[in-house]
């Protein structure tokens, strides 16, 4: 869904370099590692690695220029200072919901990003435009679950992050999709309630018939309503060693 959203794997200005090769990048919190594992076909020549704290990532039929290690960002990702030129993390943030937690993940990936590396951080706002009132329902409770588990969605603090780090260039790209021009982001809507469906109904009182109903219901509404939500890269530059004249 992702690279449909977006039609390409990146913002930050660094095809050049990565095709060239020799570049170090790093995707935190890989997850089942689709992004990388792509990124590491397509450009042969540069050197990629995967971490995350649950081992999601495949273990054979890996790009010879791909490699993944275990760690908890919270502990330290083992990697000397400035190790990579480009450090990639999407939809993470909101495992790191505290400002602490927040400020101690930006600070590792910033150590761990070479001077004039880049970072990019991809998130979604965890918001809903024109939901009609079964989507909005329904969707109001998947947040209160989430926020149960200590999963906040966290969009509007990353721009002073960024800041706050120090980081040069900074920039955003905003992407609204419509459900209706979308049919994949449909599917994600229904599959994310349809297994979210028990621990949402642990919350509410309305009976799981009910709940099927609403559910499609906010389906149909996604589309009269041209129902929308935003995806965000956020991208900027660890500032680099020379001076300038
Ligand atoms: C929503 S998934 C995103 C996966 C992947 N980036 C993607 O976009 O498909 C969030 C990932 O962050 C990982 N994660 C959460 N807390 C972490 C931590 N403290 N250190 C490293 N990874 C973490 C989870 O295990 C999960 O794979």
């Amino acid at each position: 869904m992702y690279i449909q959203i977006w039609e390409s794997y990146f913002s930050s200005p660094i095809k050049t370099l990565l095709n060239l090769g020799g570049m170090n990048v790093l995707d935190v919190g890989c997850g089942p590692a689709l992004w990388i594992m792509e990124m590491a076909t397509f450009f042969p020549l540069s050197n990629f690695t995967g971490v995350d704290i649950v081992q999601l990532y495949p273990h054979d039929c890996m790009p010879k220029n791909l490699d993944f290690i275990q760690a908890n960002i919270l502990d330290g990702i083992p990697f000397e200072n400035e190790s990579f030129d480009f450090i990639h993390i999407k939809d993470c943030l909101p495992y790191f919901p505290g400002k602490l937690s927040k400020e101690q993940v930006f600070s590792e990936l910033v150590r761990l990003l070479k001077p004039g590396g880049w970072l990019e951080i991809i998130e979604f706002e965890g918001k809903m435009y024109n939901a009609g009132p079964n989507s909005d329902f329904l969707y109001d409770k998947l947040i209160t679950v989430y926020r149960n588990r200590g999963i906040n969605y966290v969009q509007e603090s990353v721009p002073q992050l960024f800041e706050e780090n120090n980081l040069v260039e900074f920039r955003r790209e905003d992407k609204i999709i419509k459900y209706c021009e979308f049919d994949f982001a449909l599917q994600v809507f229904l599959d994310t309630f349809k297994t979210m469906k028990k621990t949402i109904l642990e919350f509410t009182s309305i009976e799981p018939e009910k709940y099927e109903e609403m559910l499609s219901n906010s389906c149909r509404e996604l589309l009269e309503y041209q129902t929308s939500f935003r995806n965000t890269r956020f991208y900027g530059q660890k500032p680099s060693k020379f001076e300038t004249i």
